[in-house]
């Protein structure tokens, strides 16, 4: 649903008088939350000067044996974000690479985005140059990774991670899929074009003025964060956001990407703050007196949430790189959890992915299906992003005769 607001200065100055009449000891609440999060910088900094990846890891196969013990389960939802490995076999994903590349190429990509590259507002830095982010949503490979099996499981196990029922209801079906069509990116060795600041996606001034988000930080704006669960769905469908492109209208239990070549640090690719909880220091920043009236910490609509050295450098000191990832590997992160991508690729070989993220069924994805649906039987850009249509002529798009009988539900054609 979107969030429309005529005076969206005026709408901050007034939830903020009204989130901090109901935190009178916000001075003191904040520095038990730094401290909380000093400790766990430091437990991050010291596992990476002792050359530990800080990103929790678990393998396809253990996930298929119900192989996966409590302590990882746990450290994963602090961390709020977990590579799987082995998703895809490297044969599998070795061909969809090259795959994808000939549908860029033989389609006229290159040619065609001269003229659109403005159209994508949502990271306001963002050059155009030669691209590294592709607006190509159908190709046959994406629909493949989409509804493979093994996907949907990978899909089914960080779901379940989540309380996804309340009072009897249920929020989201873990175990069934909306499938959310989302780019690809291929970006060259020695680019210095595409690095993206850390930032968080799902809302940026929502996270403060929309209801939805008030009920689903209702802890953290009672001043009880320590009750604050960020894997309890309650209300986290009930959102509504400022409409922009490239501001996602469905619930993502994780974002996340599947690699279609090798990579890691350096490698111009991504990097998290692998605390779940730093969206609460995020909040209570924003409300202290120090922050004028009318900004949340320069939080702007419709575009990305900065993690900036201005408000919250102690966060920032947790940015983390990825572990090396292996072609088939797929990495995932909470929708609060932040998350940048390296400024120059001082890798040597490409760094390829698919965007694809997990966003269970439930009434909200389920409504974004029926208009994502016409999209793509139209070969157009997937709504939620700019309206650059590259597909619309291209040979070898996927059809419908491509869906499998998974695919055509996680699609919403057919029904579950
Ligand atoms: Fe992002």
């Amino acid at each position: 649903m979107d969030l429309i607001i005529e005076n969206i200065e005026e709408v901050i100055v007034q939830t903020k008088s009204q989130l901090q009449q109901n935190l009178p000891d916000l001075t003191g609440i904040f520095k038990d939350v730094e401290r909380y999060i000093a400790e766990e910088v430091s437990i991050i900094e010291t596992s990476i000067n002792e050359g530990k990846s800080v990103i929790p890891e678990v393998s396809y196969e253990d996930i298929d044996a119900e192989n996966i013990d409590i302590e990882t389960i746990d450290i994963v939802k602090k961390r709020g974000c977990v590579v799987i490995r082995n998703v895809f076999s490297k044969s599998m994903i070795d061909e969809w690479n090259k795959e994808l590349g000939e549908y860029i190429t033989t389609n006229g990509y290159y040619e065609q985005c001269q003229d659109k590259a403005h159209l994508d507002q949502y990271f306001s830095s963002l050059q155009s140059s030669k691209p590294q982010v592709f607006g190509i949503y159908w190709s046959q490979p994406q629909i493949k990774a989409r509804q493979d099996e093994r996907m949907a499981k990978s899909k089914a196990w960080l779901n379940n991670l989540w309380t996804y029922e309340n009072d009897g209801n249920l929020v989201f079906d873990p175990n069934k899929e909306c499938t959310y069509a989302d780019r690809i990116r291929r970006r060259e060795p020695g680019d210095n074009t595409f690095g993206l600041s850390p930032h968080s996606d799902a809302g940026s001034i929502e996270r403060w003025i929309d209801k939805g988000y008030q009920r689903v930080y209702r802890n953290i704006f009672n001043g009880n964060w320590q009750d604050y669960d960020p894997f309890d769905a309650t209300y986290r469908t009930e959102i509504s956001e400022i409409p922009s492109p490239a501001v996602s209208h469905v619930f993502r239990t994780f974002q996340g990407w599947t690699a279609l070549t090798e990579q890691g640090p350096n490698d111009g690719t991504l990097q998290l703050i692998p605390i779940v909880k730093n969206m609460v220091y995020i909040l209570y920043r924003a409300l202290l007196e120090d922050v004028p009236d009318d900004s949340l910490c320069g939080a702007l609509p419709g575009r990305a949430l900065d993690t900036s050295p201005e408000w919250h450098v102690l966060s920032l000191k947790a940015l983390s790189p990825i572990p090396l990832l292996n072609p088939g590997d797929t990495v995932w992160w909470h929708p609060d959890v932040t998350h940048a991508v390296e400024n120059i690729h001082a890798g040597k070989n490409y760094s390829n992915v698919m965007y694809i993220g997990s966003s269970p069924l439930c009434k909200k994805n389920s409504d974004y299906l029926s208009i994502q649906g016409k999209c793509f039987l139209k070969g157009e850009s997937a709504p939620d992003f700019a309206n650059e249509n590259y597909e619309v002529n291209y040979l070898n798009r996927a059809t419908m005769d491509d869906l499998s009988d998974l695919g055509k539900k996680q699609m919403g054609f057919t029904p579950w």
